[in-house]
C-alpha cells in the first residue's frame, strides 16, 4: 500500500533556508523508500491573500447556490481541504519568524480549518473530521526555545492540527541555527537523523 505525504513549505528564503533543505532531505529519503509518495506545496511561490470577509461568507452559502464569484473563492479551501485529505501523512516545514509561524502558513490553516468541513462544533466542544492522519514538523529557528514557553509556534501549530483531528504529531526541531557554524551544523545533522528514522517509521 502507498502512503501518501503532502509536504508543505513556507520559508521566504526558498532554497537557501534551512527549512526546505530539511523539507528536501525527507523527499529525498522518501524516495530512496518503496511506497512512499511526496506531494510539495510552496506557500512562498504559490501565496495565498489573507483571509477576507467575502471567501469567509462563500462557504456559508450552500454550494449550488453560489455565485460565480463565490464558486471560486469557496474553491481555494476546497481545493486544499481536498489535498489534505488526499494524503496519509502531512509534513510541515516551518521556520520561526517572530516567535510565531509565517503567515503564509497562517493563511493555509485559515483555509483548512473550516467549521461544517474539517471540524465541528458539538455540546462537548469542537471535533475533528480530518481522520486517520499523522503530521510532521520541521522546525528551524535561529535560537532555541524548545520546550520554554517562548516556543509558543510548536503548541500553536499542534492545536490547529488538533483541533481538525490530527493528533499524531511528531516534531523535529533544529534550533540555534544562527549561534554559530558548529552548533548549526550539529543541529541540522541531528534534524537529518531524525527525519529519517520518521521515514523509515511510515
Ligand atoms: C523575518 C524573520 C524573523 C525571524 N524571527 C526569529 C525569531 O523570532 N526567533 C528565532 O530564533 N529566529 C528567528 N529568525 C531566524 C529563523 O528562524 C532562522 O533563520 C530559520 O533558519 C528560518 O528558517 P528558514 O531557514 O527555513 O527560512 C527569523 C528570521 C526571519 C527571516
Amino acid at each position: 500500500m502507498t502512503t501518501r505525504a503532502l509536504v508543505i513549505t513556507s520559508s521566504i528564503l526558498g532554497n537557501q533556508g534551512q527549512s526546505i533543505a530539511l523539507a528536501e532531505h525527507f523527499s529525498a529519503r522518501a524516495v530512496e523508500r518503496d511506497g512512499l509518495e511526496v506531494t510539495n506545496r510552496d506557500l512562498v511561490a504559490d501565496e495565498l491573500p489573507h483571509l477576507g470577509l467575502a471567501e469567509l461568507g462563500s462557504w456559508q452559502v450552500p454550494a449550488a447556490e453560489r455565485t460565480v464569484e463565490q464558486r471560486e473563492l469557496a474553491g481555494r479551501s476546497d481545493a486544499l481541504i481536498a489535498e489534505l485529505r488526499d494524503h496519509d501523512v502531512l509534513v510541515l516545514a516551518v521556520p520561526l519568524y517572530n516567535l510565531g509561524i509565517p503567515s503564509q502558513l497562517k493563511a493555509w490553516f485559515d483555509r483548512v480549518l473550516r467549521a461544517g468541513e474539517t471540524f465541528r462544533y458539538t455540546e462537548q466542544g469542537p471535533q475533528g473530521l480530518v481522520e486517520g492522519k499523522r503530521a510532521v514538523i520541521l522546525a528551524t529557528r535561529g535560537g532555541q526555545y524548545a520546550g520554554t514557553p517562548l516556543d509558543s509556534q510548536t503548541p500553536h501549530l499542534k492545536s490547529m492540527l488538533g483541533l481538525i483531528g490530527i493528533t499524531e504529531v511528531d516534531v523535529v526541531y533544529a534550533e540555534g541555527l544562527a549561534m554559530g557554524e558548529g552548533h548549526r551544523d550539529a543541529a541540522l545533522k541531528e534534524a537529518r537523523q531524525a527525519i529519517d528514522g520518521l521515514v523509515e517509521s511510515l
